[in-house]
């Protein structure tokens, strides 16, 4: 298979895009720097700037989620987070677990249903981490309902069990393994509080990578994917 092909499918450029970043160097296989125009696909690694690139078409991104921007892809008043891609990456994604209007953070994207699913299914119980700011400090008891689970108004039964980090008097890591709609914000109110800011920082063992800015994506690498594999 010819490099530029490869690259191409992997990525979602064009072949003529493709060339151009094997001729700046960009790409390197099994190593080599300088790599030679065709692929003996068994066994070879293809990296672009160093992130290892997979076939076939599935594609893996993850994005930080700036606040005032949608998760669903289209929306009518807001700017989705396919409308932060370039136009020829946004073709058959959708993102892996929802997050509201005011909340940044993690965002997963991809065209693959199957590992999209182990990571939003309530019964693979994937934990979410999101770092939080409330209105008011946060008292003991509350930290000891957040870790027991609480009831939320449209269900009997109470939230999993939380890990809870307090950071300050009004700031904590939460990690929660549900995804109930609003779950972080009506877990708060249960307790007497409100969130002012939320923003989640990890999804399973893979973390918003701290370079990206808000607005920002990069491609996963095959190790990031393979954490839901
Ligand atoms: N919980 C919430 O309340 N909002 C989010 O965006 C994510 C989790």
């Amino acid at each position: 298979m010819r490099l530029d092909y490869f690259i191409a499918h992997a990525t979602g450029l064009t072949r003529s895009q493709a060339k151009r970043l094997i001729a700046s160097g960009a790409v390197s296989v099994s190593g080599v720097a300088r790599p030679t125009a065709r692929l003996q696909l068994d066994g070879e690694q293809v990296q672009l700037d160093g992130t290892p690139l997979t076939l076939p078409g599935h594609r893996y991104l993850m994005l930080h989620k700036p606040h005032g921007v949608v998760c669903s892809t289209e929306d009518p008043g807001h700017r989705t987070v396919l409308d932060l891609l370039p136009g020829d990456q946004r073709r058959d994604l959708h993102s892996a677990g929802r997050l509201d209007l005011d909340t940044t953070g993690l965002v997963l994207l991809t065209t693959d249903g199957q590992w999209s699913h182990r990571i939003t299914s309530p019964n693979t119980h994937c934990p979410k981490r999101y770092r939080v700011t409330t209105a008011l400090p946060l008292t003991a008891a509350a930290v000891q309902q957040l870790r027991a689970g609480v009831l939320l108004h449209d269900s009997p039964t109470p939230t999993r069990p939380a890990e809870v980090e307090q950071l300050a008097d009004a700031e904590l890591l939460l990690t929660i393994s549900e995804g109930r709609y609003h779950q972080v914000k009506r877990m708060l109110a249960a307790t007497g509080n409100r969130v002012t800011a939320l923003h989640r920082e990890a999804i399973g063992a893979l973390s918003l990578d701290p370079s990206l800015e808000a607005g920002a994506w990069r491609f996963l690498s095959g190790s990031e994917v393979a954490l839901f594999a």
